[in-house]
């Protein structure tokens, strides 16, 4: 694929800075727990997919550093670095669930004769994950590219492409498949205040891939709508409750109030992993707060008077009454979401 927001070479982790983007196209190489921890948390590698990837790999950084004497003092490290990276980011369960996955490797590689073979089993568990992510991204783009048409306007906010997973996204899988298909569609991309992620990298992915894209500023959603210019929504997730409902950066859940006020459906496009049978509800999950200035001063301008009181959440809940259907690498489902989400998580 032409854009990855990471690669592991030669025992090291490679990181787009998406923080950069799109200005610069400069890769940073962490490595250090700190570090790793420090970019997703600050958001040089975000998207959910692509924030499991990191700290699974991230997890061989921490083992690394922790210099670990014995294969079982390297499952400890192994351990230890995932409860560190656990705590960078609250939302995105895939984090969570890519760190459960590398420490189940490590206890089962704890029967290794030494710690490099246990490195060598825990590093090809981490490109495994990548590979199948890259896989899991074709699946959803071939499930979810029937429902573009040709003419049609397609709306998306935040990034849910490339940069946000292995390589292909979610959201924008379904984009690329359409357009690999031979489908001529346009893509209007919301800007995604505070941090711009649609402005800065949406529409710089889609530009390179020559996807005919047009740049909105999100308040301008509900014009385009009744211009007629949009004829179906699609997202990704940043975690999906059993009952269907969906976490996804702010924003998301007026773009779906907006299509169900216009008869436009609003998909979500997310790998099964992203769904999160232990969550209930929408209600349920964790919504990330991040830093005032964030908004006050985005990107070194003040734009608001010192000492504003500020209230940032970085995602919403969109409730799953809203959701026409979810595409993932299984087909797309439909509500009712409580059973359909359980048919799909049943094991193959
Ligand atoms: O704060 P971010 O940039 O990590 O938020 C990303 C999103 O909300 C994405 O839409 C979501 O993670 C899906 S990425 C395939």
């Amino acid at each position: 694929m032409p854009i990855s927001p990471l690669r592991w070479e030669e025992g090291e982790l490679f990181l787009l800075d998406q923080t950069r983007l799109p200005e610069a196209c400069v890769e940073i190489n962490p490595r250090t727990l700190e570090s790793v921890r420090e970019a997703i948390r600050a958001l040089r590698v975000r998207g959910a997919p692509a924030i499991g990837l990191c700290a699974a790999f991230g997890v061989l950084v921490g083992v690394r550093e922790k210099a670990p004497r014995t294969v079982a003092g390297a499952v400890r490290a192994a351990h230890e670095s995932a409860a560190f990276l656990a705590t960078a980011r609250p939302t995105a369960v895939n984090l969570f669930k890519s760190l459960d996955e590398m420490k189940a490797v490590a206890d089962a590689a704890a029967n290794e004769r030494t710690v490099e073979a246990f490195a060598a089993r825990m590093e090809a568990a981490a490109l495994r994950m990548l590979d199948e992510d890259l896989a899991i991204g074709r699946a959803i783009g071939e499930c979810g590219a029937p429902l573009i048409h040709d003419g049609d306007g397609v709306l998306t906010h935040c990034n849910a492409g490339a940069l946000a997973t292995g390589g292909y996204g979610t959201a924008l899988a379904v984009v690329y498949r359409a357009h690999e298909a031979g489908t001529r569609f346009q893509v209007y991309a919301d800007e995604t205040r505070p941090l711009l992620q649609g402005a800065r990298l949406t529409v710089w992915e889609l530009a390179q891939a020559g996807i005919d894209v047009t740049l909105i500023c999100d308040n301008m959603a509900a014009q385009i709508m009744r211009e007629g210019r949009v004829q179906l929504a699609v997202v990704g997730a940043d975690r999906i409750a059993a009952n269907g409902d969906t976490a996804n950066k702010i924003g998301t859940y007026g773009v779906a109030l907006l299509c169900r006020a216009h008869g436009i459906p609003f998909y979500v496009a997310a790998p099964i992993s992203t769904i999160d049978p232990a969550t209930p509800r929408g209600d349920d999950i964790p919504i990330e707060q991040r830093a005032p200035e964030e908004i006050t001063e985005g990107f070194g301008r003040r734009t608001a008077p010192e000492g504003v009181k500020v209230y940032n959440p970085a995602f919403d809940v969109t409730p799953a009454g809203l959701i026409a259907g979810i595409i993932t690498e299984r087909g797309i489902l439909r509500p009712p979401y409580e059973a359909s989400i359980a048919g799909a998580l049943k094991p193959l």
